[in-house]
């Protein structure tokens, strides 16, 4: 598709879409729980959905009705699907989570997702699911997808500590602790994202975290709950940093989802000097109206225990970083090379065809500001978050044309970008 270029300012209102690990969440808790569960502000995206078939096959009724997705719980049993293959598309969270889920469950399913998720390393929830009694098997070392899964109804507890700084791998074996009688201790490597966490809770659920140390005793029951699902900041990212380029800019964010597990982006953005205000904060629910403006910004270096704060914004924190003064330095962002992409390889060839002086590290990326941007032909690779840094990128190139291809990608995770883009664009 053809993008929109040479942006004379964005401008007005965005109402930002459900944050989509908080959705995945909400659809496995509530089929998890006894009872209904009723969810609004859910993100209805290609991923999430993703999720919600997953659990419509085993059994658990998910309808949509006045705008809220209700789910019927089944408390954890679920019935074995006709067709043993569950297929996650493109989302690595559905098959992460959803494995934990089903590695104590008796029955044997296959999981398969898209080229993509094909490529994505699943040894590192395949461990310690196995070392809990469950059998995952995939393709190669890194146990790639297709995955063959037999679940194990009496699993055992594990103590484990996380070889990567990943919440998704400490949430598949928070779903499959749930249903495993005694203690399973977790001991992060980082702090990462805490929804699982906060979802347990909401539930009815224990569990324990005194810093990197998790601790869950059950079996536990978990009951069907009102949910209110806040914006997702990594959807937010892409016009805060697009308010904070484009001169003459200025951005209401409204809805954006806070939880302190998440806000590394605003951090960054104070650190490089950049305009944000915050109002209309909701501390229960852990979200703000965000006001964004055009900024005069520098350099930093972005590190350590920041990152998994970050890990989804840095493409987006790149572009930003060539539009500063001075350099920016990322690392410890290994992790980001396993993601829908290599995105330390997707970032650096994309923004360097745009003119952005930018080199790769081995984990992370070196970038020089001040770089003006120029028009050129984009292939994302069907990696939504590259498709959507090209789209912001494009609005700084002049008199010029941007093509992406693979944009249909952006469904993943935030279906109505474009439409927000145009309402808030000035030409
Ligand atoms: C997610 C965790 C992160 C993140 C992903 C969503 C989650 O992945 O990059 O987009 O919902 O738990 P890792 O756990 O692999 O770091």
């Amino acid at each position: 598709m053809q993008l929109l270029t040479d942006a004379k300012a964005l401008k007005g209102k965005i109402r930002i879409p459900g944050d989509k690990s908080i959705s995945h969440r909400a659809i496995i808790f509530g089929s998890l729980a006894e009872g209904r569960t009723e969810v609004q502000g859910l993100l209805e995206s290609q991923d999430v959905k993703a999720t919600i078939n997953a659990f419509r096959s085993l059994g658990v009724d998910i309808k949509k009705s006045d705008g809220k997705i209700l789910i019927y719980g089944k408390g954890p049993k679920f019935k074995e699907p006709k067709e043993a293959i569950l297929d996650m598309g493109n989302s690595g969270t559905s098959m992460r989570l959803i494995a934990g889920v089903l590695s104590a469950q008796d029955m044997s399913l296959r999981m398969i997702g898209d080229p993509s998720l094909s490529r994505r390393p699943m040894d590192r929830i395949a461990i310690p699911l196995n070392l809990m009694g469950a059998k995952i098997e995939g393709q190669g070392d890194r146990c790639l997808p297709a995955l063959q899964i037999q679940g194990n109804k009496c699993l055992k507890p594990i103590s484990y500590h996380l070889p990567v700084a990943s919440a998704q791998v400490k949430s598949a074996i928070l779903l499959a602790a749930l249903q495993t009688k005694g203690e399973t201790t977790i001991f992060e490597k980082e702090i990462t994202r805490n929804h699982t966490e906060d979802m347990i809770k909401q539930f009815g659920g224990q569990i324990s975290q005194v810093g990197k140390e998790i601790r869950l005793l059950g079996p536990q029951r978990l009951s069907g709950q009102k949910l209110l699902i806040p914006g997702d900041i990594s959807s937010a990212a892409f016009w805060i940093v697009a308010a904070l380029i484009i001169p003459n800019s200025e951005l209401v964010l409204e809805n954006v989802g806070i939880n302190q597990t998440r806000t590394g982006i605003l951090d960054v953005v104070r650190e490089m000097g950049g305009q944000i205000t915050y109002s209309k904060v909701d501390e229960v629910n852990k979200s703000a109206t965000l006001r964004v403006s055009y900024s005069n910004l520098h350099g930093i270096n972005i590190s350590g225990e920041i990152i998994p704060r970050l890990i989804d914004e840095l493409p987006i924190i790149a572009l930003l970083a060539s539009q500063a003064k001075g350099r920016t330095v990322i690392s410890d962002a290994k992790e980001l090379r396993l993601k829908e992409t290599d995105r330390i390889k997707t970032v650096t060839r994309i923004l360097r065809a745009m003119g952005v002086h930018i080199q790769a590290k081995e984990d992370g990326m070196i970038i020089d500001g001040g770089s003006e941007l120029k028009a050129a032909s984009i292939d994302c690779q069907l990696d939504h978050r590259i498709g959507m840094m090209t789209a912001i990128a494009a609005l700084l190139v002049k008199d010029d044309h941007v093509n992406l291809e693979g944009a249909e990608a952006i469904q993943t995770s935030y279906p109505e970008f474009f439409k927000d883009l145009e309402r808030v664009y000035y030409d």
